[in-house]
């Protein structure tokens, strides 16, 4: 069976790896799905985003990385796939997560969202939090895969000329 990872992934972290991993012990295939949160103000391009997981992931069988503008449904139902797959850090995230598994279902109805707990080492994690220890000179390098730190440092350098 064939299911879809969606998120902003900006950038991708080891706790969205880790999601991807046992996504993949579960479903034959696992589509990465970058989309376009509006609000969001993200520091990467959906591509750059997408070409990023795609070395993250280079390894992983199984595992395909697309990008996303619009609604979720629409790219879901135009790819005939039925599930999706989200991660669950803490309780804070439920009521987002439900509100959004809600409206989802809502919009197709044949839809099942699966969710994932994060473990408990990656629970405290998120892109921002990366993000924002980068941008004051922190190391990040126990939190994303090395070529994604690089990456962060050098944009965040961009950003700051
Ligand atoms: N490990 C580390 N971090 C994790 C994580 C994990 N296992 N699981 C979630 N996160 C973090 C992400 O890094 C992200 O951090 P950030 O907020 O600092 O960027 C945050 O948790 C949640 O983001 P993400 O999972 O990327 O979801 P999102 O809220 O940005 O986007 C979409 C969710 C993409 C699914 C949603 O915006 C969407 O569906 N967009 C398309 C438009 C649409 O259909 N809208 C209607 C929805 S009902």
């Amino acid at each position: 069976m064939k299911a879809v990872y969606p998120g902003s992934f900006d950038p991708i972290t080891f706790g969205h790896v880790d999601i991807i991993k046992r996504a993949l012990t579960i479903f034959d295939e696992l589509v990465v799905l970058v989309t376009e949160n509006p609000r969001k103000k993200c520091l990467f391009s959906l591509e750059e985003r997408k070409k990023i997981i795609e070395e993250v992931l280079k390894n992983l069988k199984g595992v395909q990385v697309d990008v996303h503008k619009g609604l979720l449904v629409d790219y879901l139902k135009k790819h005939d796939i039925r599930v999706l797959v989200r991660g669950l850090r803490a309780v804070t995230d439920y009521e987002y997560e439900l509100q959004m598994a809600l409206a989802n279902k809502k919009l197709y109805n044949e839809l099942e969202i699966v969710f994932l707990t994060a473990s408990e080492k990656f629970s405290f994690l998120s892109s921002s939090l990366v993000k924002e220890v980068a941008a004051y000179g922190g190391d990040v390098t126990e939190w994303v895969p090395p070529e994604v730190a690089e990456l962060l440092y050098e944009k965040l350098k961009e950003g700051n000329r």
